[in-house]
């Protein structure tokens, strides 16, 4: 047990199996850069409260610097005993520098390191995966295209003529908030835990800011620095949100996909084929997408759970808030790029878009008919159900009522119902923000444009 951090007080060895139970570093060791990062900060931060010289602080950094040249060349060499991330760079630290290098860990405890670590990384994972929104949102808003009508479904069931435009853009309305969650996320992770010790004992000398670090402020309260995970659990939400509006993406454009839709046909590059059936070309990519957001969720309610048992500071529990961020991340990471291809590279068929409309579609636009005419909306609304059902017994098209069934109906109706039966017309009228008139889709898109810019 000599080698270990934490082994002086004990003289019985570890059981191979608790061993391996216990080590992070299968998974940890991608926040090699972070750790590394951090400890360069903390022994500048050590010598300026003269806890090591100068010399020693030189030699220490020299040192890191090795350790990050080894990971960075993908020849660090994982020996067993490395229990984490943090264990093996110490080692190996030590092995290039010798005594100096235990000098690193005066005043500072893995539970504060390994939160610090945590929060670099975090940082700059939901950077990246700003990065990759972005994209989606842009190649969202490219494909808005004002032109194209098509049936707006509410139930699944047949609504309003909507413009294909308005469909596109609702979602990528759902991701720009999603982007901004982001922002705010940031700013829980963006707390620098560094120095707080174990528990309350905040030794001022080495409570700094390091301005290389780049955190945003430092934590207040040293139980709550080193005993929280509540930014993961929040970045495992955002992301079973962001992925939830992904997949409800996804299966609208499964169904569109379909040869009884039409309306979308998915590239080859992100379809894949049957092994039997030689005609089918499958939605793989949106099934997967899909499927993520349950994956992620998963994640995020199963560590909840384990937050939701444990007492104050650091428990060994907290460990596993690594391969659920981690394996989070990854997913996110590929089904942005994924959704981003798909949006980018996907054909409208406006055709089967603009014959799936259907005059009954137009019963809303019938009823305020009749409300221009003065009608109370509910009057005008029971009157055009009437002429739904009128046209459904005699199997005609709502647009073939003639004046003389639909006057039977209400006595307001009059030749110049034939106005109604337009679908150009019907998405015109919702010109107020948020609607379907090309003003408002239009401004839509340039609200986009600026928001984008702006990110
Ligand atoms: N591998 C641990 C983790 O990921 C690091 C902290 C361990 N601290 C301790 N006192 N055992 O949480």
């Amino acid at each position: 047990l000599g080698n270990k951090l934490w082994g002086g007080r004990f003289v019985g060895n570890t059981d191979p199996i608790m061993e391996k139970f216990n080590a992070s570093i299968a998974y940890d060791q991608r926040m090699w850069e972070a750790d590394i990062k951090g400890s360069k900060a903390y022994v500048k931060a050590l010598q300026k409260a003269g806890l090591v010289t100068q010399n020693e602080m030189e030699q220490i950094l020299t040192g890191l610097d090795k350790v990050f040249d080894e990971w960075s060349k993908g020849e660090f060499k994982i020996k067993p005993g490395d229990e984490d991330i943090h264990t093996a760079n110490e080692r190996r630290l030590k092995e290039f520098i010798g005594d100096p290098a235990g000098k690193l860990h005066t005043g500072r405890s893995r539970n504060d390191q390994v939160a610090t670590d945590t929060r670099l990384w975090l940082r700059d994972a939901i950077n990246t995966l700003k990065e990759l929104a972005l994209p989606l949102i842009s190649t969202m808003v490219e494909r808005a295209a004002i032109e194209i009508l098509c049936p707006g479904y509410t139930h699944m069931q047949r609504a309003q003529p909507i413009r294909w435009s308005h469909w596109i853009l609702s979602h990528a309305v759902a991701l720009s908030r999603d982007v901004e969650r982001l922002e705010d996320i940031r700013k829980h992770v963006n707390v620098m835990p560094l120095g707080r010790l174990v528990l309350c004992i905040c030794n001022t000398e080495i409570f700094f800011h390091s301005p290389e670090l780049k955190f945003d402020s430092i934590s207040i309260n040293s139980m709550d620095a080193t005993g929280q995970r509540d930014f993961v659990a929040e970045f495992l939400f955002w992301a079973s949100m962001c992925l939830t509006h992904l997949s409800k993406m996804a299966e609208d454009l499964i169904l569109y996909s379909t040869k009884e839709f039409s309306f979308i046909t998915l590239t080859d590059a992100y379809s894949t084929g049957s092994s039997l059936m030689p005609q089918k070309k499958n939605a793989d990519s949106l099934e997967l997408i899909r499927s993520k957001a349950g994956r992620v969720f998963g994640r995020c309610a199963g560590f909840l759970m384990t937050l939701k048992g444990l007492p104050s500071t650091y428990n060994k529990d907290l460990q596993e808030d690594k391969e659920a961020m981690f394996d989070t991340y990854d997913t996110v990471h590929a089904v942005l790029q994924v959704a981003t291809g798909v949006i980018s590279t996907l054909k409208v068929n406006q055709p089967a878009m603009e014959g799936a409309l259907s005059p009954d579609m137009l019963a809303t636009d019938l009823a305020y008919h009749l409300v221009r005419k003065g009608m109370p909306f509910r009057e005008a609304h029971s009157c055009a159900g009437k002429a739904v059902y009128i046209a459904e017994s005699k199997n005609i098209h709502l647009s073939q009522i003639t004046v003389e069934d639909l006057q039977t109906v209400s006595p307001l109706f009059d030749k110049d119902v034939s106005s109604v039966w337009d679908y150009n017309r019907s998405v015109e009228q919702y010109s107020a923000p948020g609607g379907t008139a090309r003003s408002s889709v239009t401004s839509q898109i340039e609200h986009f444009r600026t928001w984008l810019q702006a990110q």
